[in-house]
């Protein structure tokens, strides 16, 4: 298992990231959307990271031939797609998993999808009984709940259908899904959640509207879509951590450049910004994606907040935000992030394990915690083989010393991680 230590942060430090990991939703659907034209795609800055390559391997197994020149991916769709003559590997990506769901259930052939231990653990229902009330034929252990999952592609009945999850992944399967129906399906959501698979489907020319009420209806396109040609901008998540290591650092700045800056992606730049960071963000184009700039620089020390709302706007940096919150000064909370249980691992569990090691005091419930905040001091982290708790552990180290296990998996995301890191603090590796 690879193991590293991080230690003190060069202080202070002025960090400009431009290498920051591509976006890792935007990556997933261009792989898996490319195969729903009949001409070529052309993705630049395409994620090298394992999830992302995993969907991108899944695609060549289903017929189509890609051309790889770094990250740039030129991808040539099959007339028509393949039955794979062996399983699907999703690794540890739950979007790549439950997005393929949807769209492999519309398909005619046998599909084994599956993944590694932690993903054959997540929940899987979500997206497996909806798409089974269209007629999906997917079967899976606990009765279809977990993975490996064997989807028979049939023919799918157009829906009607309000989702209890406010999920993209929920939501972007069945538009997949959709697709395939004959007349037009309807979907809802409480509360918007990331809309990446609607801004691009739309841009390759499908149908898909909103009302008032917030139904989305889907028509189901005619003809093949028009190809993708795409240049996918840094992940805001992934830039997160080197957001909160300005806040917490006196004297620091990061800069991130060429960023999502989708509204359903940056809320967790506006909450550390409520903390107490001084943050702007410069638009500089709008090509599927509102896509531009980020700077982040320390001001004070951050002050305690709640974050009860617009959680699925911020789901993803919420760990990163729980080291902010561990240094802020007064009590800060999270609640309504139930979610946050079946992520890569049980986050809320993960994380406070991780603080109250590093010597912070923090209440757990059942969906969120409270973090007393205090002085960060020498810990061991063990990330339960989620990149997400070890990138946010491997943060908080620029502030004392943290031994992060189990490390690996930061390669499901963001490869570079430790190059941009090693920018601003000693990173050893070993024990
Ligand atoms: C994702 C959606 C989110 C997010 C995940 C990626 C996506 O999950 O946590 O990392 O690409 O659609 P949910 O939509 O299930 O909350």
């Amino acid at each position: 298992m690879r193991h590293f230590t991080v230690t003190a942060a060069t202080t202070p430090f002025a960090l400009v990231c431009d290498t920051i990991a591509p976006d890792k939703s935007i990556s997933h659907r261009c792989a898996m959307f490319a195969l729903l034209s009949d001409q070529r795609s052309e993705i630049n800055n395409f994620l090298q990271g394992e999830d992302t390559l995993n969907s991108l391997l899944i695609v060549e197994q289903l017929g189509a031939k890609v051309e790889r020149e770094g990250s740039r991916i030129v991808i040539a769709p099959p007339a028509s797609l393949s039955e794979p003559d062996t399983v699907l590997d999703c690794g540890n990506a739950g979007t790549g998993m439950r997005l393929f769901c949807g769209l492999l259930a519309g398909i005619k052939g046998s599909f084994i999808l599956t993944g590694d231990q932690y993903l054959r653990g997540r929940p899987m229902h979500r997206v497996v009984q909806p798409l089974r009330d269209i007629g999906a034929k997917i079967h899976g252990r606990a009765d279809g709940n977990l993975a490996p999952l064997c989807i028979q592609g049939g023919s799918l009945e157009p829906f009607r259908y309000q989702s209890p999850i406010d999920s993209a992944q929920v939501k972007s399967a069945l538009i997949l899904a959709a697709l395939r129906a004959k007349n037009p399906s309807y979907y809802k959501e409480s509360f918007l959640s990331r809309d990446h698979t609607e801004r691009m489907l739309r841009g390759m020319g499908v149908k898909i509207t909103k009302d008032e009420e917030g139904w989305i209806k889907i028509i189901p396109p005619t003809h093949p879509l028009k190809p993708l040609k795409i240049t996918v901008p840094a992940d805001p998540s992934s830039g997160f951590f080197f957001a909160v290591a300005a806040a917490i650092t006196p004297g620091a700045k990061t800069t991130l450049t060429n960023v999502s800056l989708n509204p359903t992606r940056i809320e967790a730049y506006r909450v550390l910004e409520k903390m107490g960071a001084d943050i702007t963000f410069t638009l500089k184009e709008d090509i599927y994606e509102p896509i531009g700039d980020i700077s982040i620089c320390y001001q004070e020390r951050l002050r305690s907040i709640t974050v009860d709302s617009n959680i699925p706007w911020l789901i993803d940096e919420l760990p990163a935000l729980a080291i902010a919150m561990a240094t802020a000064e007064g009590t800060s909370s999270v609640r309504n992030a139930e979610e946050l249980r079946v992520k890569e691992s049980d986050r809320i569990a993960a994380t406070l394990e991780g603080l109250q090691r590093a010597g912070i005091q923090t209440k757990e419930w059942k969906d969120g915690y409270d973090i007393i905040g205090g002085t960060l001091r020498n810990a061991t982290i063990n990330s339960y083989g989620d990149h997400r708790i070890a990138m946010s552990f491997a943060i908080a180290g620029i502030r004392c010393s943290m031994f992060i296990e189990d490390v690996a998996c930061i390669e499901t995301s963001f490869p570079n991680f430790y190059d941009i890191l090693r920018e601003i603090s000693e990173v050893k590796d070993g024990n």
